[in-house]
């Protein structure tokens, strides 16, 4: 049965595609994620707030993640579809720029905030 599927511009021999999760951490989940059949596969999420965050336990280099692209993209033949979550104008666009230098071939834009400051009320959340 022909299940090609046209997605996001690119051609997938299926529309199976492993959705963002820490599975794709491990190179070795990505390769075995080709073999069962994957078309494509989002990897996990690079969170700008973690760059940043001021814990260093918390702080997770982009250099790992754009790595890691890169690594992917030598490791598998199917599409590897980056995944961003932003705070700022600024890293939206530096990390995505990043992303597709690395070689990502396309890029999931995961928005979404949550609230967790009690102090900050409903209305400035709602204006973000
Ligand atoms: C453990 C776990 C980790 C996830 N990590 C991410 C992530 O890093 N980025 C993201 O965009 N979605 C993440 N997701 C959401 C999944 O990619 C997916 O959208 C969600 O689980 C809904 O699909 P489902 O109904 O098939 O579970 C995660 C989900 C789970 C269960």
């Amino acid at each position: 049965m022909d299940l090609t599927t046209n997605y996001l511009g690119l051609c997938l021999r299926s529309p199976l595609v492993p959705s963002a999760s820490p599975l794709s951490e491990k190179m070795d989940n990505v390769r075995r994620m080709e073999q069962a059949g994957a078309a494509a596969v989002v990897f996990y999420s690079l969170f700008e707030e973690e760059v940043d965050a001021v814990a260093p336990e918390c702080r997770v280099g982009p250099t790992t993640y754009l790595e890691h692209i890169a690594e992917g993209k030598s490791s598998v033949g199917i599409p590897i579809i980056a995944s961003l979550n932003c705070s700022t104008l600024g890293g939206w666009l530096s990390y995505a720029r990043r992303i597709t230098e690395a070689g990502a071939d396309a890029l999931e834009l995961n928005i979404y905030k949550i609230p967790t400051r009690n102090d900050v009320p409903g209305s400035i959340i709602e204006n973000i």
